[in-house]
């Protein structure tokens, strides 16, 4: 496994692997990995020649800077991770090669980016696609590997692949959870033993929510799975919608569509912590 931190040393690295016609999984991630990372980094390793993943704490996306500045960092055990995992590159550049100038593009998402997370977090998906598009062109992937525990993010870097008429597959990857059910998540590091039984809940409810899917509607599923969650001490919804899983928005009624999920987001204390559920 090798560590490369410009662009330049990276397109040096893949260039054999190109003129070979070698094809290039990525990865791209913000560092302290877990299991869900590792899940998304052995899939891209079988499925490809070479596997890049990267690592950078982006700052544009972050629209709050206490959650950039506490953003864990372990890089020594990231490595350990992903040389465990199969990935054969980590590129991790610092701010200044991946952003030698402010980036001031703004990309347009119609509604994908207005609701859910881009309503509770203003500009964050605009960074996200700022950073996964530079990344794109540096690392020039056949395949992309992204999870759908962020599945607005998962949407948009496909819209966005879309405008931009790039040639990667993006590839969404199932989320991977604790025993318990929690989705996995850098940000789970930050919570007490306690608060991470709480947050246990919010799966356990999702889950509960399916079951009644077909006597409800969602109207009366959004109340159900608000109610519970915020019933659990320490926790608090900041949102719940349950929306057709390609145009993100709200559905009336579970057979309006065939892709419906339930996305949302909590409050377990100070961390926010996000998850989704499809109910058909
Ligand atoms: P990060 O939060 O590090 O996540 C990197 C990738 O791992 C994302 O595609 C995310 O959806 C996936 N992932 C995280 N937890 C997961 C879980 N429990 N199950 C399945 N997949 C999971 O998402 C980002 O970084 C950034 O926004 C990034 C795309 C790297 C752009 O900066």
């Amino acid at each position: 496994m090798e560590i490369v931190r410009t662009a330049t040393g990276l397109e040096e690295m893949l260039q054999r692997f190109r003129l070979q016609e070698q094809t290039i999984g990525f990865v791209p991630t913000m560092g302290a990995l877990h299991e869900g990372h590792a899940t998304l980094v052995r899939q891209c390793a079988a499925e490809n020649d070479v596997c890049v993943v990267s690592i950078f704490v982006n700052p544009t996306q972050f629209n709050n800077k206490e959650d950039l500045k506490h953003y864990p960092r372990t890089a020594e055990e990231d490595h350990t991770l992903l040389e465990r995992t199969g990935a054969d590159i980590i590129f991790a550049p610092s701010e200044e090669e991946i952003y030698p100038e402010p980036d001031k593009r703004v990309f347009d998402f119609g509604m994908l980016d207005k609701v859910m997370e881009g309503q509770f977090r203003p500009g964050h998906f605009n960074g996200v696609a700022q950073v996964v598009s530079k990344l794109f062109s540096f690392v020039r992937p056949d395949k992309a590997y992204f999870g759908e525990k962020d599945f607005q993010q998962l949407a948009i870097v496909r819209e966005m692949v879309r405008q931009l008429e790039l040639s990667v597959e993006i590839v969404g990857v199932p989320i991977v959870r604790e025993a318990d059910g929690l989705a996995m998540s850098s940000r789970n590091q930050r919570l007490s033993e306690e608060e991470k039984k709480n947050a246990a809940e919010i799966y356990r409810v999702l889950q509960e929510s399916t079951r009644l899917s077909d006597d409800l509607t969602p109207g009366q599923l959004t109340d159900f799975v608000i109610g519970e969650i915020n019933n659990v001490r320490g926790l608090n919804v900041e949102y719940f919608e349950i929306v057709d899983g390609n145009t993100l928005q709200l559905i009336s009624s579970l057979e309006k569509s065939d892709f419906s999920v339930g996305c949302i987001a909590v409050f377990c204390g100070e961390v926010r912590l996000i998850d989704n559920i499809r109910y058909n």
